[in-house]
Parts: C-alpha cells; sequence; structure tokens
C-alpha cells in the first residue's frame, strides 16, 4: 500500500484507543492518527492523557480526543455512556493490562493475594472492557485486542501474566465464536516484546521487535478491513523476523 493511500486508510472513522496512555498505546494512537482516524483516546489520569497530547501533537491527518474513562470499570452502562457522543465506532483497540509487581515469583510462592490483585488487574478488566465496548462498535466495525506471547507458552516466574493471556485469548475468541459474523470483527492479536518509550526508558529494546506503531498500524489496516490478515481473528506477531501469523512461531 503506498504512503498516500495509508495515510486515508481511516479517514472519516472514529477509533476508540482503551490504554492510550500507555506505551502501546500511545504508539497505536500515533499509527491510528497518521491513517487519518478519529481517534478516541481513553485512560484514567488525566495527567497521562497529557502526555499523550503532547507526544502525538504533530501525527498525521487525523483528530484527537482524549476523555477519562475506565473502560475496565465493572459499570457497563456507565461506561457506555461516557463514550455515546462518538456514535457507533468503526473500531476499537484494547491496550490496558497491568504486568503486577517486576519482582519474579515461582507458582507456588504466590499469594492470594497476588492472585487476586493480577486476576483482577489483568483479565477482570479485559472482561468489563469487552463488555462495554463491544455494543459500542458498528455491525462493520472491528475491535482489537491485545495478549502476550505467555498465552500460548510456559512463562517461568511470571505465571499469574501467562494465566491471564491465556484467559483473555480464551474470552477474546469465545466472543469471536459468540457474534460469529453477526457482529463487529473481532481480533485476538498474541504479540511478543514490543518497542515502546517506557521499556527503552528502563533499557528494554530491540531492534528485532515490532513498535508499537507497528502493531497500531497493523490494527488500523485491520479496522479498515484492508489487506491479507482483516479475515484472520487470531494473529501472532511476535518479532519483526517471524511478521504476522495465524499459527504460533516454533
Ligand atoms: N509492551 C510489551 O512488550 C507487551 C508485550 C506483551 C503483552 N503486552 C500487553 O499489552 C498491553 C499494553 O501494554 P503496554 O506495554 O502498553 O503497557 P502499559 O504501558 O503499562 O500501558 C497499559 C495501560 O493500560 C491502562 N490500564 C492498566 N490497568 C488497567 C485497568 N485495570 N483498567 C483500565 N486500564 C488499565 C493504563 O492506563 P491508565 O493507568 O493511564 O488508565 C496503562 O496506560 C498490556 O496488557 C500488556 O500486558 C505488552
Amino acid at each position: 500500500m503506498s504512503d498516500v493511500q495509508e495515510d486515508r486508510l481511516l479517514s472519516g472513522r472514529t477509533v476508540l484507543v482503551a490504554g492510550a496512555s500507555g506505551g502501546i498505546g500511545e504508539g497505536t494512537t500515533l499509527a491510528l492518527l497518521r491513517q487519518g482516524a478519529t481517534v478516541v483516546a481513553t485512560g484514567r489520569s488525566e495527567e497521562r492523557l497529557a502526555g499523550l497530547a503532547d507526544y502525538v501533537k504533530e501525527a498525521g491527518s487525523g483528530t484527537l480526543i482524549t476523555r477519562i474513562v475506565n473502560v475496565g470499570d465493572a459499570d457497563s452502562e456507565k461506561v457506555r455512556a461516557q463514550l455515546s457522543p462518538y456514535g457507533a465506532l468503526d473500531g476499537a483497540v484494547v491496550s490496558i493490562g497491568d504486568w503486577g509487581s517486576p519482582e519474579r515469583t515461582g507458582i507456588l510462592d504466590i499469594s492470594d493475594r497476588e492472585w487476586e490483585e493480577m486476576i483482577a488487574s489483568n483479565l477482570t478488566s479485559h472482561f468489563h472492557a469487552l463488555r462495554a465496548l463491544t455494543p459500542l462498535l458498528s455491525r462493520e466495525g472491528a475491535l482489537v485486542h491485545l495478549s502476550g506471547f505467555s498465552a500460548d507458552i510456559p512463562y517461568p516466574f511470571a505465571a499469574l501474566v501467562g494465566a491471564t493471556n491465556a484467559a483473555k485469548k480464551s474470552l477474546v475468541r469465545s466472543l469471536d465464536a459468540e457474534l460469529n459474523g453477526a457482529g463487529p470483527r473481532v481480533y485476538e492479536l498474541i504479540i511478543g516484546p514490543i518497542r515502546t518509550r517506557p521499556r527503552a526508558a528502563i533499557g528494554a529494546d530491540n531492534p528485532g521487535w515490532l513498535s508499537a506503531e507497528d502493531l497500531g498500524r497493523h490494527a488500523g489496516r485491520l479496522i479498515a478491513r484492508s489487506g491479507p490478515y482483516a479475515d484472520a481473528p487470531l494473529q501472532y506477531l511476535i518479532t519483526r523476523a517471524h511478521g504476522v501469523r495465524t499459527t504460533p512461531p516454533q
């Protein structure tokens, strides 16, 4: 696709980015603005959303709207009411999540409290987000959800993250099956380590990884139903060398 086409890919379309203040969220927001979208960027912190607005201020032809909304709130009616001014959405990218403590703990040493906190922040919040956001999408629209590769492979000493990723993947795949073509398209993207500004700031960076903007561009193409992966509800984006796959790379 030429740059000119890519610039206009999402012109006239409205896409919500949940977790837009995060590392992947801000890169995704930037990419979608460069594709011409009106982006409704949500997060829970006014300060972090202001930082996002500053980061993307030179971006492309799109329009940024920031809105404090906790898409992980249990009150789905409230979330929908907060987002109703933007009409039927053409797309939503769900990029929320929390890795918990950076300390590595073996399964046998995980406390009940750590378990409950991770389930709440990294699984229940996603269930709430799916429940609140899916009805806001137009029938022709698309929801793009992200889960880490530990959904598929063992993740020693970070098993809680892995377990929630596997459960999120299952939820999203089941949602797609339940809608069965009668609702918005639903994509589950299983991702490897992603180049983001927060990760680079702590020295976690690698040119072989896909960037948050790469991911956002890809999500934009799926929302526009453009490119070779538009009809693939499950996709793996693990490293730049692996490219996009519909089965897990070995
Ligand atoms: N970066 C990677 O390499 C990588 C790799 C594999 C998987 N992932 C997954 O991709 C997602 C995004 O990653 P990231 O690197 O962008 O993370 P991040 O920088 O920590 O951003 C996540 C965003 O999610 C929001 N959030 C966190 N918990 C939430 C909750 N309970 N309810 C609503 N919003 C919540 C936060 O926004 P506010 O606090 O501002 O509301 C935060 O900005 C996460 O699920 C992560 O596990 C990332």
